[in-house]
């Protein structure tokens, strides 16, 4: 777990140590899964529900969403206390699988420019399509252990043939994978990795242990649409 732990965080670093321009990308739908535990990112889906790595399934949990700065407030952040969470029902600690969760809001989330609901892809993307990365990164100032700035990045997406064939990909099922197009050098540093969308819809999220180099290994969330939809039913 620490060593899984470990990789991520220095995958993500490499992911975004290049913008040293430190400017918040528009990401309205990342949600800051805060514990006491390492940190993590969820996707607000609907008003009340948040979808996230199974393995975020931490004690503790709150769901931080709007501004993450806490020198700055703008009338957009909110904390919102879980009141259900379901774990995909394959999911299992020791397997990358299936790392797929749902977390159902004790009250519904108030929309603001920094707070939207992204909708859930209908369809498997097509292999090279750019699409969107966007994750949760610690700005220059802030020396805590939570995360306070949205970052994006574009990848393509490679096909699961492609995917296969590398170490990261070959252990997976239901997995997407991007390429990353510059191999960053910089290595520490923190960030919480992230989630792929592919024509403004959710199509990837984190998986526990993202091995690093340029290939990113998600879990597809096509292929859990209709669990996702049977789950989060009420709005
Ligand atoms: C459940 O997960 C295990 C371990 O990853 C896997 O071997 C098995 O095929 C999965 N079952 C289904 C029905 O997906």
């Amino acid at each position: 777990m620490k060593l899984i732990l470990y990789l991520s965080i220095l995958a993500g670093t490499t992911f975004f140590a290049h913008s040293s321009v430190q400017k918040e990308d528009h990401a309205p739908y990342l949600v800051y899964l805060k514990s006491h535990f390492n940190p993590c990112v969820g996707v607000l889906i609907k008003t009340k529900w948040v979808l996230a790595p199974a393995h975020c399934y931490l004690p503790n949990l709150k769901v931080m969403l709007g501004n993450l700065k806490s020198r700055i407030r703008d009338g957009t952040e909110q904390t919102i206390n879980p009141i259900q969470i379901v774990r995909y029902w394959n999911y299992s600690h020791s397997s990358p699988q299936d790392d797929i969760m749902l977390i159902k809001l004790d009250k519904p989330a108030v929309l603001n420019h920094k707070v939207q609901p992204l909708p859930l892809a209908t369809r498997n993307v097509q292999p090279g399509t750019v699409c969107l990365l966007s994750g949760l990164d610690w700005s220059q100032e802030n020396s805590g252990r939570h995360p306070d700035l949205r970052q994006n990045l574009e990848a393509p997406v490679m096909s699961d043939a492609e995917c296969q064939k590398t170490e990261q990909g070959r252990s997976h099922r239901n997995s997407l994978c991007v390429k990353f197009v510059k191999v960053f050098s910089r290595i520490f540093g923190e960030v919480a990795v992230a989630t792929v969308i592919c024509k403004n819809k959710l199509q990837g999220i984190e998986v526990g242990h993202f091995m690093g180099g340029d290939v990113g290994i998600y879990t597809n969330v096509y292929k859990y649409l209709s669990w996702i939809e049977n789950t989060a039913k009420d709005s």
